[in-house]
């Protein structure tokens, strides 16, 4: 091996492997039981019908693949996403034009933010705050823009929350970026206005950016979550300053395919991450976006989602039972504590012919060695109430 290549694979080995290459790996030499129907709970992907109108628009706007389309997305279909955006969080007003962004799926636009937010020539590298367990890709663009993470434990001791007042002020005071998922994957975790209102307070005073992954807005089990923008707007703050939200159709309308999701929030920040994304170029085909628009001005379908979301969750934990369990308030995952999360996913696998992923998979271990998603698996509720039965009788049914 080359100097080169040993300095390059040095870079990228910070990354270590995704989890789903992590679980293949594990899963290698065991089969599933046979004679039993396999129950996939590993990926958080919807397995809903298709919205109604999705192939009729499609279909109408079949000529736009014959266009290159900008990257920030046709004015239509940011200012369908800004309508949202007011509708669903009583905001008076977004401003389509500099204040929202179209996004090729959440993933690529929560990975790129931080290239385009932090600056690793700084004397000390940025830290990027992150709740742990995460979405891998807050990890991952952390350390190729350049920072350094830092993880906040999500616990049982503190109902799941990212702990902001654990954080010692010397972090603070070295810290570019946070990011934020409410409701949380993987541990289901709702963001309340409260704390918003002081992550707001600690961004002011230490000067930061937040970036709030709201994939999950829609599902939720009682009330609906509130919004970084919403907090930001009714605590009177002008211009959103220093937040971005992201969201996505993919788990709002069940449409994973489509690669599609909203960037919004503070004008100046949109506009430094529109310079980046000018270069790197991650456009959505203009029929999709047609779609998208169809998709951000449409609640029938979200609401029919929402109904069957809870009646897996509820099917789910009638037969799992909930004790010792948090029931999560929003999201489609269950985190689940278990002995030992490798060897009951391979259990649950052999036995009982189930996938399901290990939680330490999606956690980082924090510098005393702690991994915080030990002992729990992640099972997505993405195949309807009975399918959501089937599986909580079978992950009953796992021994170790
Ligand atoms: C917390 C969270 N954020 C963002 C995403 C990315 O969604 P997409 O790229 O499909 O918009 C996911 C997908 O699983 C997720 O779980």
């Amino acid at each position: 091996m080359s100097q080169r290549d040993q300095l390059c694979q040095v870079r990228l080995e910070k990354l270590g492997a995704y989890p789903f290459e992590r679980l293949k790996l594990l899963f290698s030499g065991h089969s599933p039981r046979s004679g039993l129907v396999p129950i996939d709970a590993g990926a958080g992907e919807p397995r809903l019908p298709l919205p109604s109108f999705v192939a009729d628009t499609l279909s109408t706007h079949v000529s736009g693949f014959s266009k290159y389309p900008s990257t920030v997305g046709s004015i239509e279909l940011r200012q369908a996403i800004a309508d949202w955006l007011q509708r669903r969080y009583g905001l008076q007003h977004v401003d389509a034009a500099t204040q929202v962004l179209a996004a090729n799926g959440t993933r690529e636009a929560l990975f790129a933010v931080a290239h385009a937010l932090i600056n690793p020539e700084a004397d000390k590298k940025p830290y990027v705050l992150m709740p742990n367990p995460m979405y891998q890709i807050y990890l991952g663009a952390a350390l190729t823009a350049g920072g350094e993470a830092v993880f906040l434990p999500c616990t049982e001791a503190s109902g799941f929350a990212p702990d902001l007042d654990a954080v010692p002020e010397s972090v603070w005071a070295n810290t570019a970026l946070i990011y934020v998922c409410s409701p949380s994957n993987p541990t289901g975790w709702i963001a309340d206005s409260d704390y918003f209102t002081h992550l707001l307070a600690l961004a002011d005073k230490y000067d930061f950016y937040i970036v709030s992954d709201e994939c999950y807005s829609e599902i939720y089990w009682q009330d609906k979550p509130v919004g970084l923008l919403e907090v930001a707007a009714l605590s009177g703050r002008e211009g959103f300053s220093r937040c971005l939200v992201m969201n996505s159709l993919s788990k709002r309308s069940a449409l994973p395919g489509m690669r599609s999701g909203l960037i919004a929030g503070d004008a100046d920040l949109i506009a430094r991450f529109t310079k980046l994304r000018s270069y790197t170029g991650p456009a959505t085909p203009l029929p999709l976006q047609a779609v998208a628009r169809a998709a951000w001005s449409d609640e029938t379908h979200v609401q029919q989602h929402l109904k069957v979301y809870r009646n897996s969750l509820k099917a789910f934990f009638d037969i799992y039972g909930a004790d010792g369990i948090t029931i999560p308030p929003g999201s489609f995952f269950v985190w689940l504590p278990v002995e030992h999360d490798e060897n009951f996913a391979v259990a649950a696998y052999e036995q009982q012919a189930v996938t399901v992923l290990p939680g330490s998979y999606l956690a980082a271990e924090d510098a005393d060695g702690m991994n915080p998603g030990k002992g729990y698996i992640r099972a997505a509720l993405v195949d309807g109430p009975e399918c959501a039965a089937e599986l909580a009788h079978r992950l009953r049914s796992v021994r170790i």
